[in-house]
């Protein structure tokens, strides 16, 4: 058998063409029925090749080649316990025009799965200008839920309805060389949106959307985020924390990234509510900031609705270092500490801050409000941390 080739196996077994190479047994959804004529639904064609990857006694790739493919919503499922699975996208997927079928959840997702692969340099299209703005749904391109050790490298992602990547409840998941694009204006466009997650990390990418370029939300942990670009968007978000009770944030480091023309850079938000929950051990080094609203921003008053309740938050930040931050900052307030009357931000660590207002008059400045730390290396703007909170703050 090894010796006869992939076409002469698929002829004597008839219609479902599945050869081998080095990457294992390879599904094509083209064997399958699916048409790369941008019309018709090859959901089923993508269930039917997964389900015989997912099967598969060792090494599967389940092969989209290149073509342009329509696929309504659909939900690749684990466990695939004895194959170890890649998911090889050449062609460009696109998604119906109108998502309801998969409101307020994903088009395409992944669950209950280990050690999968997706990659192929290929293209998601969520064709979200037909709905932003229009419906009340949040429908998300790609979902990973309960998914362990997963790689996502080389894939494209535009134009999706809401969220580009929700990651939720995985472990050990790295996404690398992934570039994200929805224009500046499209609502909750978050680019990749992790919550009850751990050990995630975003690595080379390039995300430009109209909301977050990256949200860790409550659960996110021991993420490490380096050499992404974010713009245009909202740049890198903690938060918002403090919609639930006992919601938490920790371990994270950022370095190496670059935000071109954001509303903010450097984020962490909370509600005014009060849930208790913690932010800690978050550190940010050696980010480049290219005329960003708000570069660094702590926002416990975070209302982006006009009805929140007036009251301090009960999350307590702690332990956040800014290191080696430079750039310019499109508003004069370049780093903002607006911390909790109730729960003072405590050891925040500013060093090497070097960012310039970049407009007509006029030098950036810092604001602080319960806001305790201290500020070592070049401060520009002049630092407004206290060591310790007195009567006045
Ligand atoms: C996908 O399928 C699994 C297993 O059948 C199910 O538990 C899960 O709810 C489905 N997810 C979505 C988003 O449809
Ligand atoms: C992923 O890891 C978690 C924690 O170790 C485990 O409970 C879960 O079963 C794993 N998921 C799969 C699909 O094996
Ligand atoms: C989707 O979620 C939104 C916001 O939570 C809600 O208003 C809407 O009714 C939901 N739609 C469906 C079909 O579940
Ligand atoms: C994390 O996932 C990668 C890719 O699947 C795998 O090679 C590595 O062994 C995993 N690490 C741990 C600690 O499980
Ligand atoms: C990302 O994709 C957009 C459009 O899809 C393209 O214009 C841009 O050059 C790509 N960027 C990188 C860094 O690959
Ligand atoms: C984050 O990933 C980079 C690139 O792989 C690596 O050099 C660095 O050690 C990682 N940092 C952490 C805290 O895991
Ligand atoms: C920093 O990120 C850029 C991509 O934005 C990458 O080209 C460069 O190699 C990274 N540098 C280090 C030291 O990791
Ligand atoms: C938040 O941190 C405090 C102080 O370390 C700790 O007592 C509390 O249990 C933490 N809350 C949660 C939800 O982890
Ligand atoms: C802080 O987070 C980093 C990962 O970003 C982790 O390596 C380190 O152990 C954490 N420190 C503490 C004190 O938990």
């Amino acid at each position: 058998m090894a010796s006869k080739s992939c076409l002469e196996i698929a002829f004597i077994f008839g219609l479902v063409l599945v050869c081998t190479n080095a990457e294992g047994k390879v599904f094509n959804v083209l064997s399958y029925g699916a048409k790369a004529d941008g019309v018709t639904d090859n959901s089923k064609a993508f269930l039917k090749a997964w389900a015989d990857a997912c099967k598969w006694n060792g090494q599967a790739k389940l092969l989209i080649p290149l073509g342009v493919y329509m696929v309504n919503v659909v939900n690749f499922s684990g466990p695939c316990e004895k194959s170890t699975l890649t998911f090889q996208i050449k062609g460009i997927i696109k998604a119906p025009i109108d998502p309801k079928s998969f409101c307020n959840s994903s088009w395409i997702s992944f669950q209950y799965i280990n050690d999968l692969k997706i990659k192929g340099g290929g293209t998601l299209d969520g064709q979200g200008s037909f709905t932003w703005g229009k419906h009340q749904c949040s429908s998300m391109t790609l979902g990973f839920n309960f998914v362990n050790n997963t790689v996502v490298r080389d894939i494209h992602s535009i134009n999706s309805k809401n969220i580009h990547f929700k990651v939720f409840a995985c472990k050990n998941m790295t996404f690398s060389h992934v570039n994200v694009t929805a224009p500046r204006d499209s609502p909750n466009t978050d680019g990749i949106h992790i919550s009850h997650s751990t050990n995630i990390h975003v690595l080379d990418s390039y995300i430009g959307t109209g909301d977050d370029c990256i949200a860790m939300i409550a659960g996110s942990n021991n993420i490490n985020i380096s050499g992404v670009t974010c713009g245009p968007g909202h740049g890198i978000s903690i938060g918002s924390l403090g919609n639930s009770p006992n919601e938490v944030v920790k371990d994270i480091h950022v370095k190496n990234c670059t935000l071109i023309a954001t509303q903010n850079g450097l984020r962490i938000k909370t509600w005014a509510s009060s849930n208790v929950g913690n932010i800690t051990n978050i550190t940010f080094e050696d980010i480049i900031m290219e005329k960003v609203r708000n570069p660094i921003f702590i926002d416990q008053h975070y209302c982006p609705i006009h009805h929140c309740r007036k009251q301090p938050s009960s999350v307590q930040i702690k332990d956040v270092t800014f290191n080696n931050i430079r750039g310019s900052s499109s508003s004069r307030r370049a780093v903002i500490l607006d911390c909790s009357a109730l729960f003072s931000c405590e050891k925040i660590n500013l060093n090497d801050i070097n960012l310039a207002y970049h407009g007509r008059h006029g030098h950036a400045i810092a604001f602080c409000a319960h806001a305790k730390g201290k500020a070592t290396g070049k401060e520009l703007p002049p630092s407004c941390l206290k060591e310790s909170l007195n009567s006045s703050t």
